[in-house]
């Protein structure tokens, strides 16, 4: 892209996790004015839809396993970017800060003098939840929220606070957790939790392809198995993941043929669709 002479800018925009109508103001009001646009793999074809005609969109997803672009090159990208003038939108799934890579973009942008803002947005943990039906804290079932990852490098074991989080008054959200569900299952077992904890699994939440499992805490991975669940997936494990059945309201254009999934608890309670 050609120099302009001005000083550019980058915005580290969050996009929600796929809804466009999850989009902050401020969000939709950048994209609609963004010169450049460098995106993830998270973002919907939906939000992507409302970048103007014209506008260059560079891709610079990453997949678990398929690192297309190294996060150095994206960091650099957005450098040159900026440093030729424009006025970049950088747009992250849910929010640049949670489980995002934002802080590196922006301490990188900090580093080079390039100027940027940064604006939040929904991250999946509430918003997926919410429209599965599942509010992450509720009176006499949950005190507190905790979100993790369940990503790790390579063939590391999950290195996090297992005696912590096996806390049957909190709802744990789990990003990243697919690959992993048997070690979180053994991990939080072995740390005290009940296997029959409810739990869900929710694919591509927000958006017309969502679906969601409701399952327990022992039977987590075979869920995942029998409904073929993948990426993007957030696992939810709590006594609030049983009430996705009761207050289920979002209906996506998949669930005409079937796509909700209720799974019988393990516990012994029905969970119709
Ligand atoms: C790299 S993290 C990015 C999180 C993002 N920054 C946020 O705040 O939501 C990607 C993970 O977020 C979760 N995720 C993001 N969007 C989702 C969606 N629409 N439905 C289900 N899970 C989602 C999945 O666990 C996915 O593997």
């Amino acid at each position: 892209m050609a120099r302009t002479g001005k000083r550019g800018r980058v915005y580290l925009v969050g996009a929600g996790p796929g809804d466009p109508d999850l989009l902050t103001v401020k969000a939709a009001r950048l994209l609609a004015s963004a010169e450049v646009v460098v995106y993830d793999r998270l973002i919907s074809p939906e939000i992507l839809a409302l970048v103007p005609a014209g506008v260059p969109r560079l891709f610079v997803g990453k997949a678990s396993h398929h690192h297309h672009v190294p996060q150095e090159t994206i960091n650099a990208t957005l450098v040159r970017l900026a440093e030729a003038g424009h006025e970049v939108v950088r747009l992250k799934g849910g929010d640049p800060f949670v489980f995002g890579r934002g802080g590196e973009e922006a301490l990188h942008l900090a580093r080079y003098g390039v100027a940027f803002e940064l604006v939040p947005g929904v991250t999946a943990a509430f918003a997926c939840a919410a429209y599965a039906g599942i509010p992450v804290t509720h009176r006499g079932a949950a005190r507190s929220v905790r979100l993790v990852t369940g990503h790790c490098r390579g063939d590391q074991p999950l290195d996090l606070d297992w005696a912590g989080l096996a806390d049957p008054d909190t709802t744990l959200v789990v990003y990243m957790g697919l690959e992993n569900l048997a070690e979180l299952r053994a991990r939080l077992v072995d740390a005290g939790l009940d296997p029959a904890t409810p739990a869900a699994l929710i694919e591509s939440g927000t958006t017309p392809r969502q679906r969601c499992a409701q399952t327990t805490l022992e039977a987590l991975a075979a869920s995942a198995a029998e409904h073929a669940m993948r990426s993007p997936t957030l696992v939810v494990i709590g006594r609030v993941a049983a009430l996705a059945d009761a207050l289920a309201w979002f209906e996506p254009i998949g669930a005409a043929t079937g796509d909700v999934i209720a799974s019988e608890l393990a516990s012994g309670g029905s969970a119709g669709a």
